[in-house]
Formats: C-alpha cells, sequence, structure tokens
C-alpha cells in the first residue's frame, strides 16, 4: 500500500481488501486513527484487519472505551465517542496504552481529544458516498 492512499470502495467485500492490505504494513507500535461520521465503517475496518491476524471475536468499543485483544499479536481498539473530558481517558492509563510499542493501536474519534495523540499515526478518513460505498482515504503521518 502507498500513501496518501485514496480509494471509493463501493461493497463491504471491497473495504475488507482495502483492510487486508493495510493490515500487510501494520507493525507494533503503530497508531492508527480512524475518522468519520457514525455508521461510516471505522469499526467494521478494524474487525477486518484484525480478522487478518486471527482475532474474530472484535467488537465495538463505544461502550466499553478500549478493548484488547492478544492473539499472537496484540491490538488495543479505542473509541473516544462517548467521552466526556480528559479526565476519563487518563483514568483508564491512556498514556501507558500509547506508549506500548507491542501493540497496534486503534482509535476511533481521535479528534475528540486531540491533545493525547502521538505525532506518528496513521489516519484514516471515511465518507459515506452511498449505502454500500464509501470513500477511504489513509496518510501516514511521522
Ligand atoms: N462499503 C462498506 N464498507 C464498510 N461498511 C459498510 C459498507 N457498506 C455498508 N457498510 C455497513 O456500514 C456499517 C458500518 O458500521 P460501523 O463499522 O459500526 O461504523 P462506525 O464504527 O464508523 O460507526 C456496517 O453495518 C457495515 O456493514
Ligand atoms: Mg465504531
Amino acid at each position: 500500500m502507498v500513501f496518501p492512499f485514496h480509494k471509493i470502495v463501493n461493497s463491504e467485500a471491497e473495504t475488507s481488501l482495502v483492510a487486508k492490505e493495510f493490515s500487510e504494513i501494520l507493525s507494533p507500535g503503530k497508531i492508527v486513527l480512524l475518522n468519520g461520521d457514525l455508521g461510516t465503517g471505522k469499526t467494521f475496518f478494524v474487525k477486518n484487519v484484525c480478522a487478518q491476524f486471527g482475532i474474530v471475536n472484535v467488537s465495538s468499543p463505544s461502550f466499553s472505551i478500549v478493548n484488547e485483544y492478544h492473539n499472537g499479536k496484540k491490538i488495543i481498539h479505542f473509541d473516544f465517542y462517548r467521552i466526556k473530558k480528559y479526565e476519563e481517558l487518563y483514568d483508564i492509563g491512556i498514556d501507558d496504552y500509547l506508549m506500548n510499542k507491542e501493540a497496534v493501536i486503534f482509535i476511533e474519534w481521535p479528534d475528540l481529544f486531540p491533545d493525547i495523540i502521538p505525532n506518528n499515526y496513521f489516519k484514516i478518513d471515511f465518507k459515506f458516498v452511498n449505502n454500500s460505498s464509501r470513500e477511504i482515504t489513509i496518510l501516514r503521518h511521522e
């Protein structure tokens, strides 16, 4: 995969293929930010990356705030949507999570708490086109 990456996908299967390609360049310690309106496919994308690593029980961390998976690979999946203030993130130990160089870290709704985002990350933007189509843009920032 070459960055910046940009593609209009017209089905879940096409999004899965992008997730597969992206999973091939991911290594431990990487942080992946996922932006886009509700229902544009952020969680769907993370699920499909995880599936590539043999992790299949992935659910949305919208209520739990953070989910962790270990299966050879270590994945940490955040969703900031329901967080109201920075203190809640500090209380769950966000700084320690973000310093973990053994895990791939996904964050949905990162722009709600920009101050805790490190400088090196992949940023994925999802835009709704129609029921089955999405515009996906992936930038590498390092
Ligand atoms: N091309 C597509 N890519 C990703 N998801 C799609 C696509 N077409 C339809 N969908 C559906 O859109 C929804 C995305 O939901 P979800 O991943 O939970 O969104 P988010 O985490 O961004 O709120 C899922 O129900 C998924 O099946
Ligand atoms: Mg989600």
